[in-house]
Formats: structure tokens, sequence, C-alpha cells
């Protein structure tokens, strides 16, 4: 098997084994001739044989030139062109293209080969580009919503204020109290989308603690119960048994939940319920929310966790890729197993302690934030 190999890796020059069998067919030929000749005499046989040796030498040289003139140019001219290539030079071609044969044919479609990968690196600098004014275009956009959702969070806050002073002071059979938790419930939903869009568009990194995630959860329920309406009582939680203390950002972590609740109960009707479950594997806690909604068609699947993206009337958009980017900030990750008809699920993957240093994006988002507020 070795000696196979050994053999195998003998570089032998491609002239040497073309030559080899016409050498070989010359050589029979001429010991055929010497043959034939041997009843001639000795003189004469010696001046048949010469010519014939030197005819047979003549054919080797002979061939040797035609091969390299028709393969060896070529060949040489083609790696010379690939290193030129590999340093980058996309603009190369070669000049055998032109031959009606098969070199002609490698020459070619290597040719085409080049002008491919040329227009590819074209394509890829153009999207480069755009991508990234795009990106700038993005960053002044998120500025300026940041700027316009801190202006309007305060005064909202006020407002809340003033529906609680409003309430206490209604007697309880006042008709008024119904467009008052009418109002209320708008007012959540503004702040809800506000500070989703404060979080997407100027995002904090994590402060993390080691708490009880049950309790983050907890809160979660309550204010998704608040906001549910008559499916309150639809919103079930298994809260998780023996978990360790979880190093999250109580904020950022409560306001996923919220998220995917909401959108939960969105989708049932009184027959429907949601469930949020919490469960401890590994160095794990898992975090998921199902309902019994109608689920999420395929095409829309790759598209929910966009910014922006929406098929509600109201909706914004942003609590998804919100979820998503605080998960990847908690060095966790979230997902989506969805049936149509039968309804949607979403897992949230945490780590029970974060990992040192912390995530990437982190670092990044640290970055905009001081860049930001030097402005
Ligand atoms: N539980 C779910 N069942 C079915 N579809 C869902 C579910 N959760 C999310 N979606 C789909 O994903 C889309 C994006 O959700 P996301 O929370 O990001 O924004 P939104 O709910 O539309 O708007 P907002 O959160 O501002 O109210 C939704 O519009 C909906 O189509
Ligand atoms: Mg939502």
């Amino acid at each position: 098997m070795q000696v196979t190999d050994s053999l195998t890796k003998i570089w032998i020059n491609w002239e040497l084994k073309a030559l080899v069998p016409v050498a070989g067919v010359l050589v029979v030929g001429v010991l055929a001739f010497a043959m034939v000749t041997l009843d001639l005499r000795a003189d004469e046989r010696h001046k048949v044989l010469l010519v014939a040796t030197g005819g047979a030498a003549i054919i080797c040289a002979a061939t040797l030139v035609v091969l390299a003139v028709l393969i060896q140019w070529p060949l040489s001219e083609l790696q010379a062109k690939i290193a030129q290539l590999r340093d980058g030079n996309l603009t190369v071609a070669v000049g055998f293209a032109d031959r009606q044969d098969e070199i002609g044919e490698l020459g070619r479609n290597f040719n085409e080969m080049v002008r491919q990968m040329r227009e590819n690196q074209e394509e890829i600098q153009r999207l480069h580009r755009s991508q990234i004014s795009r990106a700038e275009h993005l960053v002044t956009l998120g500025e300026v919503a940041a700027g316009l959702a801190h202006e309007v969070r305060n005064p909202l806050a006020g407002i809340a204020g003033v529906f609680e002073i409003i309430a206490a002071e209604l007697s309880a059979s006042s008709p008024s109290r119904e467009v008052l938790d009418d109002a209320r419930q708008e007012l959540n939903n503004l702040n809800r989308f506000v500070s989703d869009l404060l979080s997407c568009a100027r995002p904090k990194p994590p402060e993390f603690t080691p708490a009880d995630i049950n309790m983050t959860a907890e809160h979660a329920i309550r204010l998704a119960r608040q906001q549910a309406g008559g499916l309150a009582g639809q919103i079930h939680f298994k809260r998780g048994k023996g978990l360790p203390l979880v190093e999250h950002d109580v904020s950022q972590i409560n306001q996923v939940l919220l998220n995917l609740l909401l959108n939960a109960t969105h989708e049932i009707d009184s027959g429907g319920e949601v469930r949020l479950d919490i469960s401890h594997i590994g160095d794990e806690v898992v975090l998921s929310v199902a309902d019994t909604g109608q689920g999420i068609v395929p095409e829309h699947l790759p598209h929910i966790f966009r910014p922006f993206f929406t098929t509600k009337g109201k909706g914004t958009g942003l609590g998804l890729s919100l979820a998503r980017r605080v998960a990847e900030a908690h060095a966790g990750s979230i997902d989506v197993e969805s049936t149509v008809g039968m309804g949607a699920k979403f897992t949230l993957r945490l780590p029970v302690r974060q990992p040192q240093p912390s995530a990437d994006i982190t670092g990044g988002e640290l970055q905009i934030d001081r860049e930001t507020s030097r402005r």
C-alpha cells in the first residue's frame, strides 16, 4: 500500500509520458527494420539503420516541439494567469481561448469563470456599499426615534398618574369608569410601544443580577393579565421547581416575557389558553410561552423576528425583534415552533450564569450609547 502511495506521488513530466509510447513504437519499428535487413551487406545495413534511427530521432523531436507549442505554452500561460488571479487580479484572461480545440475550450471556460468572479465581486461591493449607507441611515433614524420616545415617556407617566387620581375619585358605579379603563389600556399600549421603540433604538446593555426567574415571570404574568381583559383567566403559569438564581436583567426579561404573553393572548379567543412554563435543563433555564391560537403561516416564519414586521393593524412589529436582541445579549436564544391551526410556542433559553466576558453585543451597544450621550 505504501509502495503504491509513494509511486503515485512521483512527479513525471507530461512530455515524458507522451514521448515514451512514441519512442517505444519507433524503437520497435527500428528493431523490426533491423531484422528485415539481416540479409543485406554489413555496410549497407549500417547505412539503412543509421537512416532509420535518425528518422526516429527526428520524429521524436518534432513530436516534442508540436506538443510544446500545442500544450506546454498554453498551460504555462494558464498557470501564470491563475497566480495573478490568486493575487486578486480579476481582469486576467488567457490568449489561447480562440483556439478551436480542447485547449481553446479550457481557455474559454477559464475566461468565463474569471468574468463571473469579477461580476460577483462587483455585486458584493455594491451590496456592501448600500448596506453601509442603510446602516448609517438606520442609526440616524434610531437616534431620532430614541429622542422622540424619551420625550414622550415623561408626559405619559404624568397622564397615568392623573388617571390614577381620577379613578380613585370616581365612585365604583360611575359609568365613566369603563371609559377610564379603556383609556388606561390605551395608555399601557402606548407606554409599551414607547418602551419597545426606545429599547430598539438605543439598546441598553443588560444589568445582570442573580435573581429568581420565577418572580420575574410572575410579574410579567400579572401585567399580561391586567392587559388581557376578559381573557386574563386563560393565562396559566407553571413555576419552575428547584431553580437556581439566574443571572439576568430583570426588567429586560420581564419586557420580553410580557411581549410574548401579549402576542399569545392576542391569538386566542374565549376557548383558548396561553401557558408560560419554566424548567431547568443543565446550565440553562427554559421559558416557553405557548398558545392555542391559529399559529404562524410558514411564509411569515422567516420574518417575524425582523424589526417592524407585523401582521396586526395596530402592531409595531418591534416585540419579537427586541426579544431576540435581549436573549442574545443574555448569551441565550429564542426560537419558535408553530403548527397552523394549532398554535405557536416561543422558547426562551437563558444560561444560569453569564459567560465571562459577557456577550460582544453588549460592547457594541455600549459604544452606541456613549456616542449618543456625548451629543
Ligand atoms: N403567538 C403568536 N401566534 C401567531 N403569530 C404570532 C405570535 N407571536 C407573534 N406572531 C406574529 O409575529 C408578528 C411580529 O410580532 P411582534 O411581537 O414583533 O410585533 P406585533 O405583535 O405585530 O406588534 P406589537 O408587539 O408592537 O404589538 C406578529 O404581527 C404576528 O404576525
Ligand atoms: Mg407583539
